[in-house]
């Protein structure tokens, strides 16, 4: 089961990446075909795509792993048993963490390369700078497009977006520029309070992870320590927070385009479906979705409930 959620991870996130940086393409009578499937599937930004996801899904797993064992320690049961399985956890998130932030990183970097406008919007860099500022909290305005209020540290966005402290960082403003003259008349700025914000909280999320998930491999004793654990408890909607987060960043800042440079969202609308009808099979998606999600936690806590009585009932027994 876990091969074929790979394989499918691997397949959705192929097809995601063909919108973010199309490839194996030729364009006939204004129609995108395929024209090399091997390049297809080698899109460059599958490796950086594909190993995020990925490693957040193993960080998302120890946080579970981690929260479940905190449980049982702080009800005193089977010690020995779920110290192991915390330690397991704590390890495995600790690995996940870390990767999804290094991989992050320098899948930055290559969107950087890849959409200017969606890594600035993120960014909420306006002006072309050099040395270019990091801002840790801003307020943008997008009408006046600036910022009205900042805490930057300087030189960071330099040294984050190209290894260079004094390096050139192009802005919004400048891209918009060269946006409209590549792609004609438009609007190509993404939402940019958006993209800043999911951005930040995304990555907050991920350091709070890495924190989190040391502490739990250094802590020999963690029964000992029920504060902690009961922080655990709800660890888990970090990972979860940040994957969100990290959607809304990478679908939000390709605006203008449902595939990058070819297709337009105005242009990909589909005129015979109404907005009633998309309304209309969210909501059915999404009770269905919350009736299975609660009837699943309702038989996880009965199954545990029900083993936790057998366990009492063998212990008795001796
Ligand atoms: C800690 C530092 C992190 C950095 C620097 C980072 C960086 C990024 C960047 C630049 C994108 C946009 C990619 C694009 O538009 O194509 C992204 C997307 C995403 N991130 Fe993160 N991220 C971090 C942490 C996390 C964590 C902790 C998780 C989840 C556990 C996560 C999950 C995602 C997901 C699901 C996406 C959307 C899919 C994708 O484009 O890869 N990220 N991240």
């Amino acid at each position: 089961a876990a091969l074929g959620t790979n394989i499918s991870a691997w397949w959705i996130l192929t097809a995601n990446s063909f919108m973010q940086h199309p490839t194996g393409y030729v364009l006939q009578g204004g129609r995108a075909l395929m024209a090399d499937f091997f390049a297809l599937i080698t899109n460059p930004n599958i490796p950086y795509q594909f190993t995020h996801v990925l490693t957040g899904g193993i960080a998302l797993a120890g946080f579970v792993v981690l929260a479940f064992s905190a449980w049982h320690l702080l009800k005193g049961r089977e010690k020995a048993l779920f110290q192991t399985m915390f330690r397991w956890g704590a390890r495995y998130a600790l690995i996940g963490s870390l990767l999804v932030g290094i991989i992050g990183h320098f899948q930055g970097q290559f969107v950087l390369q890849m959409q200017p406008l969606k890594m600035a919007a993120a960014e909420a860099h306006w002006e072309t700078a050099q040395p270019a500022a990091f801002l840790v909290v801003a307020i943008p305005n997008e009408r006046a497009k600036a910022n009205s209020f900042e805490i930057r540290i300087p030189y960071v966005l330099s040294f984050l977006s190209y290894n260079n402290p004094t390096a050139r960082v192009e802005g919004i403003k400048d891209l918009e520029k060269a946006a409209i003259a590549r792609y004609g008349p438009g609007n190509y700025i993404p939402p940019v309070a958006l993209n800043f914000y999911a951005f930040r909280i995304m990555v907050l999320a991920g350091l709070l992870m890495v924190l989190l998930a040391l502490l739990a491999v250094v802590y020999r004793n963690p029964e000992k320590r029920p504060g902690f654990l009961k922080l655990l408890l709800w660890a888990p909607i970090l990972p979860y927070l940040a994957g969100t987060t990290g959607w809304i960043m990478a679908e939000v800042g390709r605006w203008p385009w449902i595939v990058y440079g070819l297709l337009r969202i105005e242009d990909a609308i589909s005129p015979n479906v109404s907005a009633g009808s998309i309304i209309f099979s969210l909501t059915v998606l999404t009770v269905l979705y919350t009736v299975l999600s609660v009837l699943a936690f309702r038989l996880a806590i009965k199954a545990g409930a029900g083993e936790a009585a057998a366990a009492g009932q063998v212990a008795e027994a001796y």
